[in-house]
């Protein structure tokens, strides 16, 4: 919401502090969506099961919705289940699962007291009971915040959503001529959300992976070879900053050119 409410949460003195008060508050993403990658490879560092490197990424999420709801940004969306991840071994997909409940049950209270609004984004429909119970109970619980919007990907797919937004169009009865880009997007898991401005990458890799395919249209893209269990408010701040020193230009030329061009 404000350099306040950060600078309340950060003590004192700390590193993160001459970072926030950089933000420029006044342009902010609206919306920033964030590929969390890196756990496996966190692990194997560590010589440890990949299993952990997720168990570790937990807080890397505590970390990023709170900072990202004390700026005062719109939307988060975190990528955290693909629909290519059910290629993975059963056992790492019920480990990510049953991680995912458990982070559910135990955050509900602070994103009440954050005032954030939880959703999901992706095919819900094909997730277990007991997942989709949670899931959920933390929408219900939530429906009344009206702070930030906090998507969750889960069982997201870019090319799913599009093919799901036109067979809406479809069984919605809209006629061609009536579909422009305006209508198609209201069809899509965001609709009425404002598109991503800033698409974080943890770990060095340089794709999307099918990540909000029609969304990401211009959205500035931030990959850091910080590995998602690594990655804490300084590295969101980091990310934020280094966006308010981009030049977005939608197609346009620069506002400096634009008076050697007239
Ligand atoms: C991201 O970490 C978590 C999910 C995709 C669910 P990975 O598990 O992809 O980690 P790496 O890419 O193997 O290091
Ligand atoms: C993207 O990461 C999916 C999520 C973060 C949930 P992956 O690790 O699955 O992507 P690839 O396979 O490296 O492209
Ligand atoms: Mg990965």
């Amino acid at each position: 919401m404000s350099l306040e409410k950060l600078l309340a949460w950060i003590p004192p003195g700390h590193p993160d502090e001459a970072l926030a008060r950089q933000v420029a508050f006044d342009r902010l993403p609206a919306h920033i969506a964030v590929i969390m990658d890196g756990n496996g490879r966190w692990a194997a560092q560590r010589r440890l099961p990949r299993v952990e490197g997720h168990r570790n990424g937990i807080q890397a999420v505590r970390d990023t919705v709170e900072t990202a709801a004390r700026l005062g940004c719109r939307v988060l969306t975190l990528y955290a289940f693909s629909v290519e991840n059910w290629k993975r071994p059963a056992a790492e997909v019920r480990t990510l699962m049953t991680l995912l409940k458990r982070y559910l049950r135990l955050e509900i209270e602070t994103l009440l007291r954050n005032d954030i609004r939880f959703r999901v984004i992706g095919r819900a429909e094909d997730l277990s009971a007991d997942v989709r119970r949670e899931l959920d109970s933390a929408v219900a619980r939530t429906a009344d915040s009206h702070g930030m919007l906090f998507n969750i990907a889960l069982n997201y797919g870019g090319r799913a959503e599009i093919v799901d937004a036109a067979r809406r169009a479809v069984s919605e009865g809209i006629a061609a001529e009536e579909l422009d880009e305006r209508r198609f997007a209201g069809l899509l898991y965001t609709a009425g959300q404002p598109d991503p401005d800033l698409l974080i990458r943890t770990s060095g890799e340089m794709r999307v992976s099918n990540f909000l395919l029609w969304q990401i249209a211009y959205a500035e893209i931030y990959v850091t070879e910080t590995l998602w269990p690594d990655f804490r408010r300084r590295h969101l701040l980091e990310a934020v900053l280094a966006y308010q020193k981009r030049e977005r230009r939608y197609g346009g030329i620069t506002s400096s050119h634009a008076a050697v061009a007239t």
